[in-house]
Formats: structure tokens, C-alpha cells, sequence
């Protein structure tokens, strides 16, 4: 309990851009006198920052509304707030299954939590705010100022743009998110000055769609000059950037991630599918060829590079054969990880009503298949890089085991070290031993 001030729990689901948000509201809370509590149950103020790309973060987030529902009871002047892309889709249907929420707040809203929250406070005024502009001059400031991530206080997420306007078929990001809207670079970089002489040392640039960062502006800008600009800013030591879009992905990208020092050698590259048929029904504008294309040139230029993708296995009419070209894509390509899932219908998207929706057991077979074939690739990888000396930056204890130290290389991959007397921050070089399916294991060199 925070004494006279009230407190605040927030659970996050979803994607970095989340974790930005809920980084930036506990900061907000924070300058309206909120201190954060030691758990959910002792909590003035509950925050849910939620995601629905697919079924299963939704699952939990009505599950963790189920168990908030005693609390609510027991201490009915407990505000509850639920915000993110799932209340951005719901809206007031939410509160169908959760008539113990007070607040519902869209993506575009966030910003007005603490007013709401103290109103709420005192008079159990419930309110939903789902408000969002497709006009980005006519839309609410929804910016949050960017923040250190808790307990990281040497890395930070900053937001420079908003939403996307691809619509990818099975995806419902562009509905909940809004058009792509992208913060003015001045903006940006001030906002990263201020982070480093806090002490920030990387910065992880976020949009869902970041390499078209500047096309809503009309002066010009654009990600590769963000980035020269970011890869200025003295003191800060990495920068990285997500997510790339294949068809964005052009050589003055991977001149840039070649040329720029601090820019890491790291490009999470969604592809989705490694076959053309399904590719063009998922509305990507990319094929197979020009993603091979892409990841040649990006491994010849920028040496070292790791390549991250996400790929989703049982899209509508996906044939066994299609999903066993696929994999032999995959196992051309040779990513160094990939984030992979089923696909999950989503209510309002092109793909939730074609035809050929396939069972969740075979969604969940194909998955299991990738998931074998991906974990081979990455291991084999990562033993590839076994003798080869990497520059890491010192994170702190490893969580697994305390007693060592944990760090990451430029191209993003964990290396776990001996215990040494190492601030968080410290760049060391590292010999690397073993290689394994997340990482590897080093030692100082
Ligand atoms: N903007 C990013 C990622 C957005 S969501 C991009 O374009 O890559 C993160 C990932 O979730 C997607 O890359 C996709 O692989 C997956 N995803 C999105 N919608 C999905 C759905 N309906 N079912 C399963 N996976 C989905
Ligand atoms: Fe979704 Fe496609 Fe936009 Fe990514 S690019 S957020 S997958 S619509
Ligand atoms: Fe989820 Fe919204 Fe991110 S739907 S993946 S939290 S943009």
C-alpha cells in the first residue's frame, strides 16, 4: 500500500507496443501521484492492457477478469480498467461477461486513464471510450512520452508510429490499431535524449509496419533518416527497430543497418507463409523468391546478421502441400527464430469468413511440425557461431540461474556468462562455447 497515495497493477498482454503503452501509463499514473502496489489485490487501480490478435490472448484476459470479479466484490471501490486492442474491439460488450469493469479505453485513449481513474474513485462513474480517429490530423493526442522498461532501466521501447494500414487477410491490427500515423523525428529524437541521459543505453523503435514510418508526414521524412538521426544521439549505445515489412525492405535499409554503427545487426522479418499461393491470399505482397532475394543481400551485407521472422501455419484452404512447400522455404531460408502460431480467425478480417477453415487439431499438428523443424535450424545456427568472439551488453543475473550472468550480442541473442562484478550496461566481448536453442553459453574473452 502506498500510504496516502493510491496505487495502481497493471497486467500487460500482447506486443511491444503494449508493453510501451503500459510503460508510458505507469509513468503518467506515477506524475499523478499513483505509486505502484505490490499486487494486484491491494491495488487502487487495475489496469488491463489487453490484445486480440488472436483467440488466445483474449482467453486470458477473460480469465483474469473471472478472478478479478471476487476481488471487485470484496473491495468495490477497487477500479478496474480495461484497455488495449481488445477493449479497442469489444468496447462495451466487455462488460456482457464483466459487469465489474469500470473503465474501457481504445487504443487511441489510454491517455485519459487517470482522470477517469479518480473520477471512477470517487463517485464509481463507469465509462467507455473507444474513440478512434481514422483521421490522424483529426485525432485525439493519444502520444504516451516513451519510458525506461521496469527493472530495465537501460532499455527502452519508443513508439514512432501507430497503427497500420496493410491489412494483412487473417489480421485484425488495422482495425484496433487505426491507420499508420507517425510521430514527428524531432519529437522522437528529443524524447531519446532525454531517455539517454537518464542512463538509457538501447532503444528498440516500434511501429507495426516501421519501415513506413513518415509517409503520413508531409515533410519528407523518413525511417532510413529517423535512424541516421537516432544513430547520432551520443551516449546511446544500440539501437534496434520492429517490425519490418519484406516488400518495404529496400537497399537503402540494409545500407543503413550496414552503415549505421549503433543500428544492430538484427531484422525481424515477418514472411508468414513460405508459399507463393498463400502468400498472395494473405494479402502480403511479397513472394517466396523475393524474401530469398532479400535475406541473401541482407546476410551479404550486414555479416552476422540474425534473422527473426513470424509465421502462421493453417490459414484457410491451406493444402498439406502448400504447408510442406512451406517448410521447405523455411528450411532454405534458415531463420535464426521464428514466432509461430495457428491461425485464429478474427471476427471482421477478410480470412475469418473464406471457406476451407481447417480443424484446430490439424492447425495444431502443422504447428507442432514447425515448431520441430524450427528449433532444429535455430540450434544448428547457434552451434555454427560456437568459437567466434561477440560484443555483449551486460543485462544482470540470468533468471534461470542467479548465479550467472546474462547479456545479449548485437544481432539479439541471449549469451549467458559466468558471474562476474558487471553493471548492467557494461559492453564486454564474449567467447562463445555452446551453442543452444535460445542462445549460447560464453565466456569472457
Ligand atoms: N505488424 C507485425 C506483427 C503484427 S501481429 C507484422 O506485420 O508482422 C504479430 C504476428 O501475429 C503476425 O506477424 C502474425 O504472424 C500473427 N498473427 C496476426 N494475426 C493472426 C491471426 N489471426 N492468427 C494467427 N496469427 C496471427
Ligand atoms: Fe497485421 Fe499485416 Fe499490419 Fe502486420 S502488416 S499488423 S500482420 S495487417
Ligand atoms: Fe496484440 Fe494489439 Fe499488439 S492486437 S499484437 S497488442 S497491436
Amino acid at each position: 500500500m502506498g500510504g496516502d497515495h493510491p496505487t495502481y497493477w497493471i497486467d500487460t498482454w500482447g506486443c511491444q507496443m503494449n508493453d510501451a503503452d503500459s510503460a508510458a501509463v505507469a509513468r503518467l499514473l506515477e506524475g499523478c501521484g499513483y505509486v505502484r502496489a505490490a499486487s494486484a489485490k491491494e491495488a487502487d487501480l487495475i489496469l488491463l492492457n489487453t490484445c486480440c490478435v488472436r483467440a488466445k490472448p483474449e482467453e486470458k484476459v477473460y480469465s483474469r477478469l473471472g478472478e478479478l470479479r471476487a476481488l471487485k466484490r470484496r473491495r468495490p471501490e477497487t477500479v478496474i480498467a480495461v484497455a488495449g486492442c481488445m477493449a479497442q474491439k469489444e468496447g462495451d460488450s466487455l462488460r456482457r461477461r464483466a459487469p465489474h469493469i469500470d473503465l474501457i479505453l481504445g487504443t487511441q485513449r489510454l491517455h485519459r486513464l487517470p482522470a477517469l481513474a479518480q473520477q471512477a474513485q470517487g463517485t464509481g462513474h463507469a465509462e467507455t471510450d473507444v474513440l478512434l480517429s481514422a483521421d490522424p490530423a483529426g485525432q485525439a493526442p493519444s502520444w504516451l512520452g516513451s519510458t525506461p522498461i521496469p527493472d530495465q532501466p537501460l532499455k527502452a521501447l519508443v513508439n514512432v508510429m501507430q497503427g497500420c494500414t496493410n491489412f494483412c487477410a487473417y489480421c485484425i491490427v488495422p482495425y484496433v490499431r487505426g491507420p499508420e500515423r507517425s510521430r514527428r523525428a524531432e519529437e522522437i529524437v528529443c524524447e531519446i535524449e532525454a531517455l539517454t541521459a537518464g542512463g538509457c543505453r538501447e532503444v528498440t523503435l516500434l511501429g507495426q509496419n516501421i519501415l513506413a514510418y513518415g509517409r503520413d508526414l508531409s515533410d519528407g521524412s523518413d525511417f532510413v533518416e529517423l535512424l541516421t538521426m537516432v544513430n547520432g544521439i551520443a551516449g546511446l549505445q544500440r539501437i534496434r527497430f520492429t517490425t519490418s515489412h519484406p516488400r518495404d525492405v529496400n537497399d537503402r535499409v540494409i545500407e543503413a543497418v550496414a552503415d549505421l554503427p549503433k543500428v544492430c545487426e538484427h531484422l525481424h522479418l515477418p514472411l508468414q507463409a513460405g508459399d507463393d499461393e498463400l502468400l498472395r491470399r494473405m494479402n502480403r505482397g511479397c513472394t517466396v523468391e523475393q524474401y530469398l532475394g532479400l535475406a541473401d543481400r541482407l546476410r551479404e551485407r550486414v555479416p552476422g546478421v540474425s534473422l527473426t521472422t513470424d509465421l502462421v501455419v493453417g490459414f484457410p484452404g491451406e493444402t498439406e502441400e502448400q504447408f510442406e512447400r512451406s517448410l521447405e522455404t523455411y528450411r532454405r531460408i534458415r531463420f535464426d527464430q521464428a514466432f509461430t502460431f495457428a491461425y485464429s480467425p478474427r471476427e471482421g478480417t477478410a480470412a475469418a469468413s473464406l471457406p476451407g477453415q481447417l480443424s484446430r487439431a490439424d492447425k495444431q499438428s502443422r504447428l507442432a511440425r514447425l515448431i520441430a523443424l524450427q528449433n532444429e535450424i535455430s540450434t544448428a545456427i547457434n552451434r555454427e557461431w560456437v568459437g567466434r568472439t561477440v560484443k555483449v551488453m551486460v543485462e544482470g543475473p540470468s533468471e534461470s540461474n542467479p548465479d550467472r550472468l546474462m547479456g545479449r550480442a548485437r544481432n539479439n541473442k541471449v549469451v549467458i556468462l559466468p558471474k562476474a562484478d558487471l553493471a548492467p550496461g557494461a559492453l564486454i566481448e564474449a567467447h562463445l562455447t555452446q551453442g543452444r536453442l535460445w542462445g549460447w553459453e560464453g565466456e569472457f574473452a
